[in-house]
């Protein structure tokens, strides 16, 4: 049988690496400094999205003239910044870089498609760009996830349909953007991802056999 699946496009955070604790730990000094609660739970919530989303829900409906909002999200980026510094490629989570070895080695397209502006320095600092045929990030598209506009961006830059790659994602919105877009899906973790065509615990967990022939089984019986 032909394979179909021709790409793969990876999110960065919580698929390749997992900075959900620096983004957190920089939300967090910005919010203590201006007396707003915010908590681990809500740092949950911001998964996936955007930086101006993202302090519109630390926000909870808190109005702020436009100006200082830029600031803060300005100072959080600079906190969060200084975290980055700490990124090694001890940093990749388990099992990532020999997967995007596999993958290519089998001919796969591989893209990134992260909501972060600094996307491109997070995956420089876990040396892992060069594994990369093509990198969309926060400055690729104006609309983010759940908007299938990214995704659909970096198909582009692959020289691929969306109904030929399969896009390794750990949020809601990232898999709500992926199925938008006519992708399919892999979702990661136990949270928010049950509408994904394949779940698994982390890329770890699986090969990029497996995740094809899954794919491919999905494919088959719907057709
Ligand atoms: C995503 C994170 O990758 O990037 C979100 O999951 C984050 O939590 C978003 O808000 C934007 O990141 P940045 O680096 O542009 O502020
Ligand atoms: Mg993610």
């Amino acid at each position: 049988m032909l394979q179909h699946t021709k790409g793969f496009i990876f999110d960065l955070d919580g698929v390749i690496t997992d900075t959900a604790e620096f983004h957190y730990l920089a939300w967090k000094q910005l919010a203590d400094e201006e007396g707003i609660l915010f908590t681990r739970e809500d740092n949950e919530h911001l998964r996936g999205i955007s930086r101006r989303e993202s302090l519109n829900r630390l926000l909870k409906g808190r109005p702020i003239d436009e100006y200082i909002a830029q600031s803060w999200m300005e100072r959080k980026n600079n906190y969060y910044k200084e975290y980055l510094k700490q990124i090694t490629p001890n940093f990749a989570l388990p099992g990532v870089s020999q997967f995007l070895e596999e993958a290519s080695k089998i001919g796969l397209k591989i893209g990134l498609g992260s909501a972060s502006k600094n996307a491109r320095e997070v995956i420089e600092r876990l040396q892992l760009h060069k594994a990369f045929d093509a990198i969309g990030d926060g400055f690729s598209v104006v609309n983010g996830k759940p908007a299938p506009d990214l995704f659909i961006w970096v198909a582009g830059r692959l020289n691929l349909s969306p109904h030929e790659i399969v896009v390794f994602e750990d949020a809601e919105a990232g898999i709500d953007a992926a199925l938008k877009g006519g992708f399919w899906t892999v979702g990661l973790g136990t949270a928010n991802v049950h509408k994904a065509h394949v779940i698994a615990a982390n890329i770890a967990s699986v090969s990029v056999q497996t995740v094809i022939d899954a794919i491919e089984q999905i494919n088959a019986s719907t057709h």
